[in-house]
Parts: structure tokens; C-alpha cells; sequence
């Protein structure tokens, strides 16, 4: 049987470019998208997903999620034509978690309501922190207040939300960090990802590092308290970075560490899908003019495939399932690449001696050693080191 298809569509503008981020965005300098960009990147992506469902009729798309960059930079009616799009080229799931990512400004803000009747579900908020001291050493373009106004006006507006915080961020303490925690859950919020500030390579931090980083000790204090706190609170803390309310988890991520299939649209965006011959991965191009001139000119060259070798399945699969800190049933595997389960017996019983896996036969689960060390676990899958040896 053929994994859940969900689809990703790579939305790659923000106003200003942020000094951490390494993610595939563009600064416009500017608050707002001009008409003609988006109406040439709509038509593009139409064409992009017009080709790549030609190989999929018959499957129907379960999630959707608009990732950035700043989709909220785009009008509502282009989001409402890219789900029409959707639904004639292969059919939404009725109950579709249709997720969109958006900064806090003001700007954004004023769409929400048009972008829930284009039938977004879900909004997925990037506030990083609520301190403006924080938010200002860390270059974003909206204040504290603006994030607690726009946090508000998502949750009266959209069934479910999310909200991003960085944490370890420059000066940080545990308390803020908690009080970034608590004023996100004042407003009702159910869903969580708390990601770690990583000083990312050729980004401008990288260059000219912040003052007054935490430490790595400072760090992981950070962590281990917002884990407890929002413990403390009723959330389940199911993913490495993401915390939910029972039944909130997102179930767009839920389908790439349970090695779903996704078809990514846009600019840079990745594929995974699975076909009756194997598994292949694709890519994009990845700078937006590149992008837009191939879907002009070029379209069929849009996509970039490269087959998945079954040697690299085990640590494919393993990579993205053991960020479940629940891990995944160990009858996935088999469903998911079409490999019989033998080929992890050598490396998993290497990783339970080294005490990095649960101990459980029907579950692939790291032990709370082996979420510390996950590279580590994860090392054991590679081919190269994961090959029996004579
Ligand atoms: C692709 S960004 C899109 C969200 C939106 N553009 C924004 O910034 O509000 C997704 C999330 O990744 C996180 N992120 C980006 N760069 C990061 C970094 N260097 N360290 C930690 N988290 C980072 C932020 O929490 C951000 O909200
Ligand atoms: S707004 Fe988001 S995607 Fe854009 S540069 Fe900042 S962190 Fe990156």
C-alpha cells in the first residue's frame, strides 16, 4: 500500500532577511509582495503541480502546508486558487489539515480572516519570543506587543495554531524562556515547536556571533525546563522540538517522520514519494528566479530526481522516525520502504547494547541516551558503518 501524500508548497519572500536564518527566503525590503511576483510565482506553482500530479491521480492529498520564507506575505486569493488547484489536480482529504506559516506583523495579521476562508486551518505563527530586548537582538521586524496582538487574532480566527519560539536565545535566562512559554499559553495555544537557536553557517551570526550567547550547559538548562514546564501543563512533548495537547499534534510532520510521502512545490522545495519500481527524493530549483524561469520556459526540468538505493532506507527511515520520542511501530519499516525488517536486526541490536533504543520489540523508540545522542544511534544505519562486518 502506497504511504499518505501530503503536499508542501515553498513560498520563499519575507520583508527582511533575519540574521540566523538559513532557510531558503528572500528579502523584498519591502512590507509588501508586488501583484505581479505573486501572480508570475502562482502561475509557476500551478504548472509545477499540474506536471507532478500527472504521476499521482488516484492519490488524494491528506495535508497541506504553505512554508517560508513569509506565506502570509501572499494574498488570500492565491492561497484559495493554489487549494482549488489541489483539490482538481488530485483531490484533498474532507478533513485536510491545511497549515500556513505567518510572521506576527501587522501586515499579516489583517489577512487572517481571508486566509481562513480560503480554507486554511491551521496557522503556524513565528514568534521566536515575546521580549522585545530578545526579539531586537535577534533582528526580527515586530515587537513583542505585535506578537501577542497577532496571537490573539489567530486563535479567535483559525480552529488550530501553532507558535515558534527560539530558545537560548543572546542573554536568555530560564526564566524568560518560561515566560515566553507561559504568555504563548495564556492565549489558549495547543501546539508548541521550541527550537534551539543554531548559529547556522553563512548566515550573518555565523560572521558576527551575538553577544552573550548561552553556553552549551546554559543551553540545555533552557531546554530541560521548557520540557518540564510544558509537561507540567498537559503537553505531550512528541518530537525532538515540538510540543502538542492531546490530539493537536501537527499531522503534516506527523507524516514526514513516519516516512509519508510529499510532494514539495515551489522554490527549493523537496519531494518524497514512492512509486510501484521505489522511493524517489526531488528538488526544485532553488533560487525563486531560477524557479520561475524554468516553469516559463522549461517546465518539465522543473523537478530534479534522484532514486533513494535501498541500502540508504534503514537510516532514512530511522533519521526521521526516532524524532517521535514515542518512536513508531516496528511493522512501519516494512510498510513504508517494502524492505523486510531483517536488515535492521545487526544495527539495532548493536544500539540496544549501547543502551540507545527502548526496550521494545514491536517499537522502534530511541531511549531517553539515545534522544541525547541521536546522531550517534543514527551513525549505526549508515551503510557504510551499518554493514555487517565479516
Ligand atoms: C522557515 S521559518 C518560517 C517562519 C516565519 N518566516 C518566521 O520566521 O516567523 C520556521 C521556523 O524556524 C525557526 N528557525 C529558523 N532559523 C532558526 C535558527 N537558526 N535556530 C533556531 N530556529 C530557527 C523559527 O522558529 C521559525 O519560526
Ligand atoms: S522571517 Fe522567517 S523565514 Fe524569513 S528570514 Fe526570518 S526566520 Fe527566515
Amino acid at each position: 500500500m502506497l504511504p499518505p501524500l501530503a503536499l508542501y508548497v515553498h513560498l520563499p519572500w519575507c520583508v527582511r532577511k533575519c540574521p540566523y536564518c538559513d532557510f531558503n527566503s528572500h528579502p523584498l525590503h519591502h512590507a509588501h509582495l508586488p501583484q505581479d511576483v505573486q501572480a508570475r510565482y502562482l502561475a509557476a506553482l500551478l504548472a509545477d503541480l499540474h506536471l507532478a500530479a500527472e504521476e499521482l491521480r488516484g492519490r488524494r492529498i491528506e495535508t497541506v502546508f504553505f512554508g517560508g520564507g513569509t506565506p502570509s506575505l501572499f494574498d488570500a486569493a492565491n492561497i484559495a486558487q493554489l487549494l482549488h488547484a489541489a483539490e482538481r489536480e488530485l483531490g484533498l482529504a474532507p478533513d485536510a489539515e491545511i497549515t500556513l506559516e505567518a510572521n506576527p506583523g501587522t501586515v499579516e495579521a489583517a489577512r487572517f480572516c481571508a486566509l481562513r476562508s480560503a480554507g486554511v486551518n491551521r496557522l503556524s505563527l513565528g514568534v521566536q519570543s515575546f521580549d522585545d530586548a530578545a526579539l531586537a537582538r535577534i533582528g526580527r521586524i515586530h515587537d513583542g506587543a505585535q506578537a501577542r496582538a497577532a496571537l490573539a487574532h489567530a486563535i479567535q480566527t483559525f480552529p488550530r495554531c501553532n507558535v515558534d519560539l527560539i530558545h537560548a536565545l543572546p542573554g536568555q535566562t530560564v526564566a524568560g524562556a518560561l515566560a515566553d512559554v507561559d504568555t504563548a499559553l495564556a492565549a489558549g495555544l495547543t501546539h508548541l515547536s521550541c527550537y534551539q537557536l543554531t548559529i547556522e553557517p553563512n548566515t550573518p551570526f555565523a560572521h558576527q556571533p551575538p553577544a552573550a550567547l548561552p553556553d552549551h550547559d546554559a543551553s540545555a538548562d533552557i531546554a530541560d525546563a521548557l520540557a518540564a514546564h510544558l509537561t507540567q501543563a498537559g503537553f505531550t512533548h512528541y518530537e525532538t522540538s515540538a510540543f502538542a495537547r492531546a490530539g493537536e499534534e501537527c499531522r503534516h510532520n506527523l507524516n514526514y517522520w513516519r516516512f509519508g510521502d510529499y510532494l514539495g512545490i515551489g522554490a527549493g522545495a523537496h519531494s518524497k514519494l514512492t512509486f510501484a519500481d521505489g522511493i524517489v527524493r526531488e528538488t526544485r530549483p532553488k533560487h525563486p528566479a531560477r524557479y520561475l524561469a524554468t516553469a516559463q520556459n522549461a517546465p518539465h526540468e522543473l523537478r530534479r530526481r534522484t532514486p533513494v538505493r535501498d541500502a540508504d532506507l534503514p537510516f532514512e527511515f530511522l533519521m526521521n522516525a526516532l524524532r517521535l520520542r514515542a518512536g513508531v511501530p516496528r511493522s512501519l519499516f516494512a510498510e513504508r520502504t517494502g524492505l523486510n525488517d531483517d536488515v535492521l536486526a545487526a544495527p539495532l541490536a548493536r544500539a540496544r547494547a549501547l543502551g540507545l533504543l527502548a526496550d521494545e520489540d514491536d517499537r522502534l523508540c530511541a531511549s531517553a541516551r539515545g534522544q541525547a545522542f541521536l546522531n550517534e544511534l543514527l551513525a549505526l544505519f549508515l551503510p557504510e558503518t551499518g554493514a555487517p562486518h565479516g
